[in-house]
């Protein structure tokens, strides 16, 4: 009996070797799971270096093959590197998850500030490129491979006080389609996946600040979110690593250029905050 995706032929990843970026914890760990279940050989690379060591060493555990790697996507350079050094060890590349990204603290564009709006770019969008640009190299020279990209769903529809992360997930999206393009002619295949909100560290902030820029607790913007969800609820992390796999699997030859939300039914978080106080102008005789 077929009973998940996995056991079937179709969704099998036998012998492939994978890169999962920001694998150490979170989506990137379930995805990494996920693709080591279905017979992939992962590497999961993360800037946590004794965090990604223990996570692939938990996978070993579960009898998967799950290898860490020390890595910086925001370094050119050391991007540039571990790819060669990952094809001269095994090889071939034949999957890259770039899931890698980092969360805006909860800021409205009029207070951002640069370092901020830099910090979230670099890492989510010009760190997710450095990947794309040294796997799209290997892959044109294979003429294979697939590469998913971690967009957001509000990198499809912007949410209020995170524009450095709607513009840099917006970006992502348009990134994978730009590659999807030019590695066309060489069979290589990319795509985006749009997850909705998954309670990981990531969301464990978001929601705090969130909560005291509503200045309501935390317990109800987690029950709100879930009621703006079709479905109902969060999602859960092997929920987003199913729909990462399916497009890297066989079952997803002929998909290409698309962004695949898997988001319980959800398109978007508008969370327009209230608006603010006047300041009271400084009174002149106030000595
Ligand atoms: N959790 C959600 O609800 C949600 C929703 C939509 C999109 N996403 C996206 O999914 C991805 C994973 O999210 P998550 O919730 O697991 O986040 P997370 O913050 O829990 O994990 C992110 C991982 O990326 C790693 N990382 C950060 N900067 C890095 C760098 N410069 N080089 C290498 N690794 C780096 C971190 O060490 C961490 O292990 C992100 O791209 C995020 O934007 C998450």
């Amino acid at each position: 009996m077929i009973d998940t995706a996995a056991d079937c032929p179709e969704g099998r990843l036998n012998g492939l070797n994978a890169v999962v970026t920001g694998a150490a914890q979170g989506l990137g760990l379930a995805i990494a799971e996920e693709l080591g279940r279905r017979g992939a050989h992962v590497t999961m690379a993360d800037v946590q270096a004794e965090k990604v060591r223990k996570a692939a060493a938990g996978l070993g555990e579960k009898g998967l093959q799950a290898e860490p790697a020390t890595l910086d996507i925001t370094d050119s350079r050391a991007v540039k590197e571990f790819f060669g050094a990952f094809v001269g060890a095994r090889g071939r590349l034949d999957i890259l998850v770039n899931n890698a990204g980092s969360r805006q603290s909860v800021t409205e564009v009029a207070e951002l500030g640069d370092r901020e709006w830099d910090r979230v770019l670099g890492v989510t969008l010009t760190g997710t490129f450095y990947c794309c640009r040294s796997a799209a190299a290997v892959m044109q020279r294979q003429e294979s491979g697939c590469i998913v990209n971690m967009a957001s769903v509000n990198g499809q529809s912007a949410a209020a006080l995170v524009a450095a992360y709607n513009a840099a997930k917006a970006g992502v999206i348009s990134l994978t389609r730009t590659l999807a393009l030019e590695l066309a002619p060489y069979g290589v295949r990319v795509n985006a996946v749009s997850p909705g909100p998954v309670y990981t560290d990531f969301n464990r902030q978001n929601m705090a600040e969130r909560a005291l820029s509503l200045k309501i607790s935390e317990e109800e913007i987690i029950q709100r979110v879930a009621k703006s969800i079709p479905l109902g609820r969060w999602g859960e992390p092997h929920e987003i690593a199913q729909g990462v796999a399916f497009l890297c699997s066989p079952a997803a030859t002929w998909i290409t250029g698309e962004v695949l939300r898997v988001s319980g039914g959800l398109e978007g978080v508008s969370a327009t905050p209230p608006k603010k106080a006047k300041e009271k102008p400084a009174s002149s005789d106030s000595g």
